[in-house]
């Protein structure tokens, strides 16, 4: 008997389910003697031991459907060793559970907080195998994490709505995009939706350098501008600050984000109207794009490849095209930045799009 475990941690994100389906039709197509433990909720449903028996028949039809049919949580790294109220210790809560039911292993599928946990997990002696998910696409170790390629897609789609009603009231917009750390997202979104500014957290910004590239667009004829904005956009006088010393500032930031600072700075600055769109979790929401669908089945696959040959403490990745497997301590706690002197930032340089920084 093949005892198999399954959870959905972190935020959500597209083809999660896909992803599901592929490692249950991989395994299922070699074994017919396979139990499946679907966690409620990520790691807490490990914790506290909730969890439903599921079959084959309860991962079809789900290729197309968003969100997770396991429900996801956070379930920050730092509070795993924390005793939670009745004082239960949450890494021993969940090897309890493990051991309890007899599992074979674990399938893991989450963003960077989720893989420091299943590393503990795999130090601690679980079998454990993990899935690359996140919009963020900032998971060291791996070229691409599904989801990504969803969210670019409508965050996309975002700026494209944009951009006609900008040209017809002459207006500055400002689009703000997932990614607090990172923001792959905003860079592509940004190059796909034409965008003429793009701030992202690893790129900080000048004011100055952003009125000007409006104010040479005004006097060139063009009658709008459009900022591509990383929830985590920031700026050079703030990158220079100490991490605490620029928390403490984000928490008494009159506005609710960077969008609305910059927004005024700009009209401040030019003699233009802003507009603030923020798409906001629905950049998370939806069916999966084709893309996702096939990444999310290749790795699937090839996690049920791992878990038959009996190959634990991997994560399934993609490099260079191909699917295979990175060990676990190399992935997690890094992320992975956009690295500003890329040759994407440079190209992006080339054909005019001003990141604020010169
Ligand atoms: O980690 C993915 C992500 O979508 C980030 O881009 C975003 O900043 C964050 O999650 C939002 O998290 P929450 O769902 O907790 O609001």
């Amino acid at each position: 008997m093949l005892r198999i475990g399954m959870l959905t941690s972190g935020g959500d994100c597209q083809a999660l389910n896909a992803a599901m389906r592929g490692v249950v039709k991989g395994i299922c197509t070699k074994r017919d003697d396979v139990e499946i433990y679907g966690f409620q909720d990520g790691y807490k449903g490990l914790i506290y031991g909730n969890f439903s028996m599921l079959t084959p028949k309860d991962f079809s039809g789900i290729l197309t459907r968003g969100g997770t049919i396991l429900g996801t949580s956070r379930q920050p790294f730092k509070l795993m060793r924390v005793p939670d109220a009745d004082g239960l210790d949450k890494v021993e809560a969940m090897k309890h559970t493990y051991y309890k039911l007899n599992l074979n292993c674990l399938v893991i599928l989450g963003g960077n907080g989720t893989h420091k946990t299943a590393n503990l997990l795999r130090e601690e002696g679980l079998n454990v195998v993990t899935l690359p998910k996140t919009i963020d696409n900032d998971l060291w170790g791996t070229d691409m994490t599904f989801g990504f390629q969803s969210a670019v897609d409508i965050a996309t789609d975002t700026i494209d709505r944009i951009h006609t009603t900008a040209t017809s009231h002459s207006r500055v917009f400002i689009i703000e995009i997932m990614g607090h750390k990172v923001g792959h997202v905003t860079l592509h979104a940004g190059i796909a939706g034409g965008a003429d500014i793009i701030l992202l957290p690893e790129i900080p910004y000048d004011i100055k350098a952003i009125s000007d590239v409006i104010q040479k667009r005004t006097k060139a004829g063009k009658k709008f501008t459009i900022l591509a904005v990383a929830e985590g956009a920031i700026s050079k006088e703030d990158a220079k600050l100490k991490k605490k010393e620029y928390k403490e500032k984000l928490a008494k930031r009159k506005y609710p984000s960077i969008a609305y600072e910059l927004a005024e700075q700009i009209e401040k600055t030019t003699d233009k109207e802003v507009r603030i769109t923020v798409p906001g979790h629905t950049q998370r929401g939806g069916s999966p794009c084709a893309y996702d669908r096939v990444f999310a089945t290749r790795v699937g696959a090839k996690a049920a490849e791992l878990i038959l040959n009996q190959e634990y403490g991997y994560m399934v990745a993609m490099r260079d095209g191909e699917i295979t497997k990175v060990p676990l301590e190399e992935v997690a706690g890094k992320l992975k930045y956009v690295d500003p002197k890329c040759s994407f930032i440079q190209e992006a340089k080339m054909i005019g799009i001003s990141f604020g920084d010169e």
